[in-house]
């Protein structure tokens, strides 16, 4: 099962955008073929999939009574520019090995498995698109976010052939019980301990936002040093002050990931200098006192030098729980499985924030080896794989005994 999960995510990073390497963002061509590839394999269980009005893959596998609540079990399909191979794949097609894993025997309860169209939010600059339709959380304003080419999103789920208007049938109804979710860690802990299997207690809230410094183009080989208005420079200086701030913040990580002057010329000095702020911290108020912290800071330096500074925040997502219950039923199903949990904060965001607002959640990470991702160099072990399907089937009949599963008929 974990060299056919493994080929599965392979095949599946095959369909992208860029040749040579993975980049699949929200609603492209190449997320129609991740479709009909996954549809495939869920055909072959008996199930018919479904894609609902943001693109989000969906699939139902029946349990033996109609009245029980629903599991989803799924992560997302959308990628990363120049990405690796299992971040949100593994998730999906670690359900689908699930349900082979069962062969055919069904669970009082059925399982929908769900693929999320966007998460990273690459293409508008918004992440949680295929999440946020399933608590009922995309709005117009969501919908009238453009993209670098101008389309808006209404625009993107028109051209993919899907209808705006359905989007409220995209919410889950009163039968979603949970939410389970498949994941590499995508970070240096569980490898260090020497971990499988990890158990995520809390993922980190996040603030995504833009940052422009406008100065004022000159002549590069013109212009004395002391008489310019340099927005890369003041950039610069800030980029620095952003770096070792957050370090002397602990558990606080702040990252400018992209930066883009105007005009971007080898012999013009920048006019307008655009960045990227991403800041991440388990607490909430730590961070925003952290964002607050960088916001003065780039006022300080612009005045220093002469230059404007505007922010808009892009997101504003606070740190969310999962369900103390299933963390522990996925704790105890690590150790059936013969593995120690490893209780942890997830840096990363996930779909599963956003499900927690309507449902129980709880996210099972494996172990990432060297810590990487958001790269081609993102790697995961196969026997990691197969402990977590093992620990999936443990958790799966764990999960039947419990309350909130059992049909409607037969609770209080
Ligand atoms: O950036 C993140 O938190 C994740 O990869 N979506
Ligand atoms: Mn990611
Ligand atoms: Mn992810």
């Amino acid at each position: 099962m974990a060299e056919v999960t493994l080929s599965r995510c392979r095949t599946l990073a095959s369909f992208s955008e860029d040749a040579g390497s993975l980049r699949r963002t929200y609603l492209s061509p190449p997320m129609r073929q991740v479709h009909r590839e996954i549809a495939g394999w869920l055909a072959a269980l008996g199930m018919t999939t479904r894609i609902d009005a943001v693109g989000n893959l969906r699939a139902v596998y029946a349990g033996t009574d109609q009245s029980a609540p629903c599991l989803l079990i799924g992560s997302h399909l959308d990628t990363v520019p120049n990405a690796g191979f299992y971040d949100g794949m593994l998730g999906v097609v670690l359900a689908i090995a699930l349900l082979e894993a069962l062969e055919n025997r069904k669970l009082p309860y059925p399982i929908e498995v769900v693929g999320f169209s966007e998460e990273e939010g690459v293409r508008f600059g918004i992440p949680f698109i295929g999440s946020r339709a399933l608590v009922g959380r995309v709005d117009e304003q969501l919908l009238n976010n453009q993209d670098a080419a101008g389309a808006s999103v209404r625009k993107a789920i028109e051209d993919f052939g899907l209808n705006p208007a359905e989007i409220p049938n995209a919410v889950i109804n009163n039968d979603a019980c949970a939410y389970l979710e498949f994941h590499i860690e995508q970070g240096p802990v569980l490898e260090n301990l020497g971990r499988s299997l990890g158990v995520v207690e809390t993922i980190a809230g996040q603030t995504r936002m833009d940052l422009v410094f406008t100065g004022r183009a000159n002549h590069a080989g013109t212009t004395p040093m002391d008489l310019r208005f340099d927005a890369m420079a003041g950039a610069a200086e800030w980029i620095t002050v952003v770096e070792q701030t957050a370090k002397s913040i602990p558990g606080l990580v702040a990252t400018v990931g992209s930066v883009q002057t105007m005009p971007g010329a080898t012999n013009v000095i920048a006019a307008e200098a655009h960045l990227s702020l991403d800041v991440r911290h388990a607490a909430d108020n730590a961070r925003r006192r952290a964002v607050e912290q960088f916001v003065d800071r780039a006022k300080e330096i612009s005045q220093s030098r002469g230059l404007a500074v505007s922010s808009t925040i892009r997101l504003n997502q606070p740190a969310v729980s999962m369900d103390p219950g299933l963390t522990r039923e996925v704790e105890s199903a690590i150790r059936e499985v013969g593995c120690r949990p490893h209780r942890m904060v997830s840096g990363a965001g996930h779909d599963a924030m956003i499900l927690a607002e309507r449902i129980p959640c709880a996210m099972i990470f494996l172990r990432t080896p060297g810590g990487i991702s958001h790269d081609p160099a993102e790697s995961v072990y196969a026997e990691d794989v197969s402990k977590a399907i093992e620990c999936g089937l443990q958790l799966l009949d764990q999960l039947a005994s419990l309350p909130s599963f059992q049909p409607r008929t037969l609770r209080a």
